[in-house]
């Protein structure tokens, strides 16, 4: 049989990977799928304990589900492609990052796993391809700008754009925590918080220590000094806050080490994680970078009491560690712009002014977004009564009404698992035979049986597991206008449809 050439090597590649086409990226993206540690999850790994490498992106999904020709926008940001773009993006972000088995007695499974994970062939290929996927997933982010960043061309304007946004943060509530206090199940609610806490959120600081090596005087060291959040170290290094992940982690029963609950991570805040990795790796934007810094700083430093508090309150103080939150160094406007923004300008000149306000902006709209995809998420899995109730309803009235629905049967055999995924359609889930156990959040999961229904609204993560012998199940897709006779369906459309929540900051006064 004849052997397949690597697209690496077959000599067609452009030269500059910021050309590289998309049909040539889906091609490219294919191969960088194959590595094995990438591979779709099995039944045992919902949790992966002991396998940092070990993260499933769906691979069978690249080719005919995924199309790459046309860039994501706004409201495909939480899409299957989002979604895996994103997944993709996490492990190419981390291939230059150190991570090693929890246990020195590492299985060969495991150490070959990490073997590929940072082998020549997938670091090349995530080089290439990274630029390509950049594009494809946070292209649109200008579009979110309140207003055109371009538009400060001065100190005072730069200034009083970042006092007005800081200004509204800390006066305004958290997301997250306005979405955990509000749900029926607080507890489950805000553990799948915590899971993006210290997994999607882990190598963040990580992404800044890209800004510390290299040589470029005052602003280096400004960069240096902001590192100090903890009172315990020098840098907010993994070291420092990884340890305090691990703790709340542990102290709320979750599994503490890298990427355990892997295929949990939702799409908005792997996106945040890999905007920053991005920015921060591309030194020729090294002023966004340092506005990406103020803004990622100025969002933690306004939310980390919250979030400690909501964590106190719902699993109570005694039994919850959050030293993450409580125990960071708060710093004044004036001291983060001394630190970081002064000595910036002053070697770089004027001419990056709109440059971090581009960053600090742009990172504020990704914020935002990553919160806008928690509570549609959350707000749907607290509510299965209503979804399951929905689905009926809609079952119903397509009997009754003889009206014709490509009803997408599937027939999958005992522990056939799939990994954690969303569809690009609003869809029913409808069991005809067997028993599959479903889940969109981790710690919590149905059992259906046949006849059970299920609503999945777009974008919305969730997996099963087969239990019977087989089961042979139905996908009907919703569409809106039969969606709108049914009674609930308004209560159950995510906020990110009726609303602009990527917006959550509110007004903001013009330089
Ligand atoms: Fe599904």
């Amino acid at each position: 049989m004849e052997k397949k050439q690597s697209a690496i090597c077959d000599g067609s590649l452009p030269a500059d990977p910021m050309t590289l086409d998309h049909g040539r990226a889906a091609s490219l993206l294919l191969e960088y799928v194959a590595t094995p540690a990438f591979r779709s999850a099995e039944e045992h790994e919902k949790v992966v304990q002991d396998n940092p490498f070990r993260r499933p992106v769906r691979p069978e999904d690249f080719g005919e589900m995924v199309d790459f020709s046309s860039p994501l926008t706004e409201h495909t940001a939480f899409s299957l492609g989002g979604l895996l773009t994103q997944r993709v993006l996490m492990n190419m972000n981390e291939a230059d990052l150190v991570f090693v088995p929890p246990s020195p007695e590492v299985a060969d499974d495991v150490r070959r796993d990490g073997e590929a994970f940072y082998s020549a062939r997938t670091r090349m290929l995530g080089t290439l391809l990274q630029p390509f996927l950049e594009r494809h997933v946070f292209g649109f982010l200008p579009s979110l700008h309140e207003f055109d960043p371009s538009s400060i061309s001065n100190k005072e304007g730069l200034r009083r754009y970042i006092r007005d946004v800081e200004t509204r943060l800390t006066s305004s509530d958290s997301t997250y925590a306005r979405v955990i206090n509000a749900v029926s199940d607080r507890e489950q609610v805000a553990r799948q918080f915590v899971i993006q806490v210290i997994g999607t959120e882990a190598t963040r600081a990580s992404a800044f220590l890209r800004l510390l090596a290299g040589i470029y005087g005052p602003p280096q060291h400004g960069v240096a000094r902001w590192l100090h959040r903890y009172p315990d170290n020098n840098l907010v290094c993994e070291a420092v806050t990884g340890d305090r992940r691990s703790r709340l982690a542990m102290s709320l029963d979750l599994v503490p080490h890298p990427h355990a609950h892997w295929q949990f991570y939702l799409t908005g805040a792997m996106g945040v994680t890999n905007w920053l990795h991005g920015v921060c790796r591309d030194h020729s934007k090294l002023a966004e970078a340092i506005g990406a810094m103020l803004y990622a700083g100025m969002d933690f430093q306004a939310t980390r009491r919250q979030h400690s508090a909501m964590l106190s309150d719902v699993f109570g103080a005694e039994n919850t560690d959050t030293t993450l939150f409580d125990d960071a160094v708060d710093r004044s406007l004036e001291e983060e712009w001394e630190t970081l923004v002064d000595p910036l300008i002053q070697r770089l000149g004027d001419r990056s002014i709109a440059a971090i306000a581009r960053g600090f902006e742009t990172c504020r709209a990704i914020h935002a977004l990553a919160a806008c995809d928690f509570e549609a998420q959350f707000t749907w899995a607290d509510r299965s009564d209503q979804s399951i109730r929905f689905a009926r309803g809609f079952m119903d009235k397509i009997k009754s009404e003889h009206i014709d629905v490509d009803l997408e049967t599937f027939i999958e055999p005992r522990e056939m698992c799939s990994t954690t995924h969303v569809h690009d359609t609003d869809r029913l889930l409808v069991i005809e035979s067997g028993t599959m156990e479903f889940w969109n959040s981790f710690g919590h999961s149905m059992q259906f049986d046949p006849g059970d229904v299920m609503f999945v609204p777009r974008h919305r993560l969730h997996g099963s597991t087969v239990l019977s012998e087989s089961c042979t199940y139905h996908q009907p897709i919703v569409t809106p206008d039969v969606m709108r006779t049914i009674p609930g369906w308004e209560e159950l459309t995510p906020p990110e449809r009726t609303s602009s929540c990527t917006r959550t900051t509110g007004n903001v006064s013009r330089p």
